[in-house]
C-alpha cells in the first residue's frame, strides 16, 4: 500500500527502511502504553539519536547524517505511521533549534551546541509562543535586557514541545525597549539551557492527542543569559523563527502524511477482517469509496510535500510550498482519520484499536506550526509577493 510517488535514491531507500525497521520493533510495542501513561520515554529518543536521527540535516562536519531533506521527510513519516509523538520530538529538533544553530550559530555555539545536539545528547526544543501569543507570534512580551555582557529574561513561552526533556531551548524575547518597540524586528533569538538560574518548567499540558511527548510552559524570572548565547543579531529572532518554520512546517506535514498512512492501512485491513450482512465490509462500495478517497488525499499530500522537499533541497523559497504542504497533509490526516473512526464504526470510537488514537494526534497537526488559517494567510500573501 506505500505509495511510491517520488523515485527515491538508494541512500533514501535504505534510511527510509531504517527509520520503518526500528519504528516497527523498538516503538510500536510501546505506541498504546506511552499514549494511555502520557509517558516519554528518552531512552528511545537515546536509540534515535545513536542511528542518527537527531541530526539528519546537519553536516557531517558537525557530526550529522548530512542527509537532505527528502530523506529526513521519509524517515520521519515511518516514525510518524508508528508514532506521531515521536515524530514530532524528532521534527521540532531537527527542523528548529539544530537548523537556527547550523544557520546563525558562531562555531563556538556550534561546537558547545549543535554537534551535542546532532549526535543525540541534547535534545532542542522551540519556543516562540506564549500564553497571549499565538497565531500573533510578534506579539510576544517575553522581554529581555541588557546587563553588563548578560541579558537578563523575564516572560512565560507556552506550547513548547520536549519542553521538559528540552536540553537546548530556542527561545525568542523582545529586545526592543518599552520605549521604542521595533514590532517583529524586536525581537531576538537566544540559546537558553536549563541550568540557568530563573529557569523553570511550569504547567505541563493534559492534551488530547499526542500524550507522549510532553508540552509545557517555561518560565523565566530573571534568568540570567550570558552574552554568548544571543543567536545572530538581535532583533532578527522573528525572522529567524519564520525561516525555520518553514522547515518545520514540512516536518508537520511529514508527520500528518504518517498518521493518514497508519489509518488507510489500519482501515483496509479491518475493512477485510470485518463481516457485517454476511460479508466483509470491504466488499461494499460505501467503504470502497472511502477507502478510495483516503488513499488518494494521503498520496496527494506525499505527493506535494515530496514536492517542496525537493524544492528547498534546490535552494528555492519554499515558504507558500511549506504552508501548502503543511495545510493539505494536516487536513488531510484530520479527514482521513475521522473516516477510518467511522469504518471502525464503534470499536474507532474505543481505545481497542488504533484508530482512535490516530483521531486524536492528528488534530493538533491543523494547530501547531501555524493553523490551518495562519497557513492559508501565508499561501494568500505569497500569492501577491513574488
Ligand atoms: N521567512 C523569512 N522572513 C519572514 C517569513 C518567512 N517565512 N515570514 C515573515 N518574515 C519576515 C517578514 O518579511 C517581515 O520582515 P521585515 O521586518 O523585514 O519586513 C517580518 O518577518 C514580520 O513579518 P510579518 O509582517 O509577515 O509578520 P506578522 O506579524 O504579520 O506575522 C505570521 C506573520 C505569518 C502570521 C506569523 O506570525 C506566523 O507564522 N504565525 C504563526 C505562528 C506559528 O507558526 N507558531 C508556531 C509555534 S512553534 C510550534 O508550534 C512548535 C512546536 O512545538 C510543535
Amino acid at each position: 500500500m506505500a505509495w511510491a510517488l517520488t523515485p527515491l535514491t538508494e541512500e533514501q531507500r535504505s534510511i527510509q527502511a531504517v527509520a520503518r525497521e526500528f519504528a516497527a520493533t523498538e516503538i510500536a510495542p510501546h505506541t498504546e502504553e506511552w499514549d494511555r501513561e502520557s509517558y516519554f520515554d528518552p531512552a528511545i529518543v537515546g536509540k534515535l539519536g545513536e542511528l542518527g536521527f537527531l541530526g539528519m540535516m546537519i553536516p557531517e562536519q558537525y557530526d550529522g547524517l548530512g542527509v537532505d531533506t527528502l530523506t529526513y521527510l521519509v524517515a520521519l513519516e515511518e516514525i510518524a505511521t508508528v508514532d506521531a509523538s515521536i515524530a514530532v520530538t524528532l521534527s521540532v529538533h531537527n527542523s528548529l533549534p539544530t537548523q537556527m544553530l547550523l544557520k546563525w550559530g558562531t562555531e563556538a555555539q556550534k561546537e558547545r551546541f549543535l554537534k551535542p545536539m546532532a549526535r543525540g545528547e541534547l535534545l532542542g526544543a522551540f519556543a516562540l509562543s506564549e500564553p497571549d501569543a499565538g497565531s500573533d507570534a510578534a506579539s510576544l512580551t517575553t522581554q529581555a535586557v541588557r546587563d553588563g555582557n548578560d541579558w537578563i529574561l523575564n516572560g512565560t513561552k507556552a506550547w513548547v514541545s520536549s519542553g521538559t526533556k528540552g536540553e537546548v531551548i530556542l527561545a525568542m524575547a523582545r529586545t526592543d525597549s518599552p520605549e521604542d518597540r521595533r514590532g517583529a524586528r524586536g525581537i531576538s533569538a537566544f540559546i537558553v539551557t536549563p541550568d540557568l538560574p530563573g529557569f523553570s518548567v511550569g504547567k505541563k499540558e493534559d492534551k488530547m492527542g499526542l500524550r507522549a511527548s510532553p508540552t509545557v510552559q517555561l518560565h523565566f524570572s530573571d534568568m540570567r543569559v550570558p552574552g554568548d548565547r544571543l543567536l545572530g543579531q538581535a532583533g532578527s529572532g522573528f525572522i529567524y523563527a519564520m525561516q525555520s518554520l518553514d522547515n518545520g512546517r514540512l516536518g508537520i506535514a511529514a508527520q500528518a502524511v504518517g498518521i493518514a498512512e497508519a489509518a488507510l492501512r489500519h482501515s483496509a485491513a479491518y475493512a477485510a477482517e470485518r463481516k457485517q450482512f454476511g460479508k466483509p465490509i470491504k466488499e461494499f462500495q460505501a467503504i470502497q469509496f472511502k477507502l478510495a478517497d483516503m488513499a488518494s488525499r494521503g498520496a496527494a499530500s506525499r505527493a506535494l510535500l515530496h514536492a517542496a522537499a525537493t524544492a528547498k533541497d534546490r535552494g528555492e523559497h519554499i515558504t507558500q510550498f511549506s504552508s501548502m504542504a503543511k495545510l493539505l497533509a494536516s487536513e488531510t490526516a484530520m479527514w482521513v482519520t475521522t473516516q477510518a473512526v467511522q469504518i471502525f464504526g464503534g470499536y474507532g470510537y474505543v481505545k481497542d484499536y488504533p484508530v482512535e488514537r490516530l483521531f486524536r494526534d492528528a488534530k493538533v497537526t491543523e494547530i501547531y506550526e501555524g493553523t490551518s488559517e495562519i497557513q492559508r494567510i501565508v499561501i494568500a500573501r505569497e500569492l501577491y509577493s513574488r
